[in-house]
């Protein structure tokens, strides 16, 4: 079974981005650590874009593409887009896959504009703060409740 981990914006400098808000730990490494570590219990597919639309078709394609671009589930870290993207949360409600919404910082602790999310109220549930481990516990979740199949 396949878990596709989406990032957005400037999600592909964590490690080097604000490190004493993400960290210093290149998410690509981090991810990779992980894929190896689920290899037995499922395929982790990760995908990072900068482009709101690569987000989407990406998301189209794991609820509706062909055999192999099709998810049993999906970690969403849409960065900034969370705050601001109608079509983002659209997509989220628009594809048949459970959503996991996560985000490495607290978003919560800080400014006012990151505590809206257009992606939540369609997402199965949402991490944050919990740094790069957000990422496992999502494909834990993801897992336990029926995406590993
Ligand atoms: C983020 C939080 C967003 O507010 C921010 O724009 C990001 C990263 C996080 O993972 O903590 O780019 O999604």
């Amino acid at each position: 079974m396949k878990i596709l981990i989406l990032n957005g914006p400037n999600l592909n400098l964590v490690g080097r981005r604000e490190p004493e808000v993400y960290g210093d730990v290149a998410l690509d490494d981090y991810l990779g650590g992980l894929r190896e570590e689920y290899a037995g219990r499922c395929e982790l597919v990760a995908f990072q874009s900068n482009h709101e639309g690569e987000l989407i078709d990406r998301l189209h394609a794991a609820g509706y593409g062909g055999e192999g671009e099709r998810a049993a589930g999906v970690v969403a870290n849409f960065g900034a887009l969370t705050h601001t993207s109608i079509a983002l949360g659209d997509a989220v409600r628009a594809v048949p896959v459970p959503v996991v919404e996560v985000h490495i910082s607290n978003v919560y602790a800080r400014e006012g504009f990151r505590q809206n999310s257009y992606v939540a109220a369609g997402a199965a549930g949402v991490i944050a703060g919990l740094g790069l481990e957000g990422y496992r516990a999502a494909v834990e979740y993801l897992l336990r409740a029926g995406a590993g199949g």
